[in-house]
């Protein structure tokens, strides 16, 4: 059973199969007496369970101290005396001092734990929202652009929409779909505070107006359903553990009608020669290092599939190919640079690979850059693109 309470800022909810009382919106009262219904609906909730109860705060955007202090006395007063239960509050980092704050609960009773959502949910998102990620990301859209300007065209997206940049990372992708389709809205949304920052840094730089960066989680979004008629999703299906939650998410904001465009790799099909089996056996290689911390760099061509489960109709999917030999071939080389500095750095250091490990692999990066720069050398990175249609 689920009942759900709304004021006008904030609800809450009591799923009872769940033992779980969630709150959502903006919690800001002047003063404790206005949140009394919430309270004694919690109270109530408590009453008729044992075992582990959870306080789900992760969805508040909003929360001032007035209601942290009658939130954290509540919870202490719950636990007291009941041998029979525990609570368990889940945070989220959207409210940032709130993991903190309520951690000291932890401190004051062996009967509460605390967690934040976001740290647990991301296996691999310490290695995307590092700030050394920002140059990854960078050197990629560059080489990127001009490959996707076009084919934003024929996927449908066109000046005066409303649109939706989700997972944004450091918001280039976002200045340039600004610059070049000028949609009436654009919303751009990641998880990354430092690259949100960044994101914020460069539009104010540059004088770039209209982009609302935002701060969330593409899994859970706090945007509403259909509101957009273009969504992108670029590079990001593929870092998430469970890529179905961020496309249903993708699903939901598009407007009827509306389309999703969603960008991934297959890095195993990285290629270059000379060096061509060196290069072969590191990207198998990067495969297995993403799967570790269960992300799958893979996804390309499963893009339709995924999309095709979504719900999506007219699936169009297709891929390019970066190269060496598109532009500057420095421009390439400085993208596997980038690569080899994270995934044969920081990231195997992590998984614990060996050094011999750890020699070869870079090699790998080494020899793509060599093919790269190579007078008569080529090398590839190729990318797929999917875009689907929310049924009307
Ligand atoms: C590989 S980067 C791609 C960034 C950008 N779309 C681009 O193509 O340059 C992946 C991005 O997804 C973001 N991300 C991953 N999971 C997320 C989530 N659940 N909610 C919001 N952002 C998320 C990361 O913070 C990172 O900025």
């Amino acid at each position: 059973m689920i009942a759900e309470k709304t004021t006008q800022a904030f609800q809450w909810t009591y799923n009872e199969n769940d033992q779980e009382f969630a709150l959502h919106g903006s919690l800001r009262p002047q003063n404790a007496e206005e949140l009394s219904g919430c309270i004694s609906e919690l109270e109530h909730s408590v009453a008729n369970v044992s075992g582990k109860f959870y306080v789900n705060v992760r969805r508040l955007v909003r929360m001032n101290n007035v209601a942290f202090q009658a939130f954290a006395c509540k919870i202490l007063d719950l636990v007291h005396g009941r041998s029979d239960l525990n609570v368990h509050v889940t945070t989220s980092s959207v409210v940032g001092w709130a993991t903190r704050k309520f951690a000291v609960l932890e401190t004051m009773s062996d009967k509460i734990t605390v967690s934040e959502y976001d740290s647990e949910f991301y296996p691999g998102q310490s290695f995307v929202e590092d700030s050394e990620f920002i140059h990854v990301l960078r050197t990629q859209t560059k080489l990127t652009w001009h490959h996707e300007k076009d084919l934003l065209r024929k996927h449908g997206l066109k000046p005066g929409m409303q649109v939706a940049d989700i997972c944004c990372g450091i918001g280039d992708f976002a200045v340039l779909m600004q610059k070049e389709f000028s949609p009436d809205r654009l919303v751009a949304l990641d998880h990354s505070k430092s690259s949100l920052d960044y994101a914020r840094q460069v539009a104010a730089d540059f004088g770039i107006k209209g982009i609302d960066y935002v701060f969330g989680d593409a899994a859970d979004m706090l945007l509403e359903d259909d509101q957009f008629d273009f969504v992108t999703c670029r590079h990001s299906l593929q870092v998430f553990d469970r890529p179905e939650l961020i496309l249903k998410e993708l699903f939901r904001i598009c407007k009827p009608g509306g389309r999703v465009y969603v960008s991934n790799e297959k890095n195993s099909h990285c290629l270059g020669e000379p060096r061509g089996e060196s290069i072969q056996w590191t990207y198998n290689e990067v495969a297995k290092l993403w799967h570790h911390f269960d992300m799958d760099i893979e996804i390309g061509p499963k893009s339709r599939r995924l999309m095709l489960e979504g719900g999506f109709e007219d699936v169009t999917i297709g891929s390019f190919m970066v190269t060496s030999t598109d532009g500057d071939p420095q421009g390439f080389a400085d993208v596997i640079a980038s690569w080899k500095n994270l995934f044969a750095g920081k990231m195997a250091s992590e998984r614990g690979d060996d050094a011999a490990f750890v020699e070869r692999f870079a090699k790998g990066f080494d020899d793509h850059i060599f093919a790269a720069l190579h007078p008569k050398g080529y090398a590839g990175w190729p990318i797929w693109v999917a875009s689907g249609r929310k049924p009307l």
